[in-house]
């Protein structure tokens, strides 16, 4: 059968590349990326592009039944650092959206949702080193206690309503294309366009503060592997722990002078520190790896190569 996929928050970090590897799946007239701002002219000109807002029902009812939606990804959300500034309206946004999407689902029958949840779910009774996917969780900032109720409510929906939800822990993810905003592992990707530009970076976490962490192209291909994998072998239906690669500020400025080396770092931590204080280490993600067959495959050396060519041509092509 033909899908009809809606994508919401296109013009994110994730979904600037999630749409486009969904495209070459699913075909590029089939994958209707969705966003309250403007997105890339890399995704309005492969396919239809709609200026939506996941917290209009009305209109999102409208678009799902005018084009025959049969599958969602809700990918918008206020992050970390941001949700800390302004708690209420993070809460509202983040759990609001979701249980439009997951009542809206239910109503008109969605045959698959992708809903996105973060290491943040975990907190600072949580064990630190290789968290393992079931454990004690008692997050401790606004983003996280909302991934956690929203996880609940995936798997509440699972089992009621029998909707396949499927949904991946993500680690800070590390991007080229589109900068994240707002999150406490963004120090991960904002360090890159300053070692380029000013040879030098101020980090806003310590120089010891180990994070697990993913490359961009492990994270679109872990989404869209879990999203094709037989529903029979998605046996978590709340969030799967998935790992990258661990590293702290130190280490990732170690590599970059490896390729740059008159690169400084310093340190000045801010309320991230704390954020960040409150998070895992390490991910364990054996239960990925034998439910479907999860495996990342970029280290720090090979993401820092690429993360420094590719936006080292950003800004010659900005010239
Ligand atoms: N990268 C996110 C943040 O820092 C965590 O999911 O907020």
């Amino acid at each position: 059968m033909k899908e009809n996929i809606l994508v919401i928050g296109s013009s994110g970090q994730i979904g600037s590349e999630l749409t486009l590897a969904l495209r070459n799946i699913y075909g590029n007239d089939n994958v209707f990326a969705t966003d309250i701002r403007e997105s890339s002219k890399e995704i309005t000109q492969s396919g239809p592009f709609h200026l939506l807002d996941v917290l209009d029902e009305k209109r999102l009812i409208h678009f799902v039944i005018r084009y025959k939606i049969t599958q969602i990804y809700l990918l918008a959300a206020v992050l970390s650092g941001n949700a800390e500034k302004l708690p209420l309206q993070a809460w509202d946004i983040n759990m609001k959206s979701l249980m439009n999407i997951l009542d809206l689902s239910r109503e008109v029958g969605i045959k698959k949702i992708f809903w996105p949840s973060s290491i943040a779910v975990f907190g600072i009774t949580t064990p630190r080193v290789n968290t393992p996917q079931l454990t004690i969780m008692e997050p401790n900032t606004v983003y996280g206690i909302s991934k956690l109720a929203g996880e609940r409510w995936c798997e509440y929906y699972n089992n009621k309503y029998n909707l396949d939800i499927r949904s991946i822990r993500y680690p800070g993810l590390i991007s080229y294309k589109t900068e994240a905003g707002g999150g406490t592992t963004d120090y991960a990707v904002e360090i890159f366009y300053s070692a380029i530009e000013k040879k030098s970076y101020e980090c806003f976490l310590k120089p010891d503060t180990t994070l697990p962490m993913m490359f961009m192209p492990d994270a679109i291909r872990g989404t869209t592997e879990l999203m094709e994998a037989e529903k029979s072998k998605i046996k978590v239906k709340s969030s799967y722990n998935l790992s990258g690669i661990s590293f702290n500020p130190e280490e990732l400025s170690n590599e970059i002078k490896k390729f740059i080396p008159e690169f400084k770092i310093t340190y000045n931590p801010d309320f991230r520190q704390k954020i960040a204080d409150s998070w895992p280490q390490s991910i364990d993600d054996s239960v990925a790896k034998n439910e479907w067959g999860w495996k990342s495959e970029y280290d720090l050396n090979k993401m820092t190569d690429i993360m420094l060519k590719e936006i080292k041509k950003k800004f010659e092509s900005k010239v």
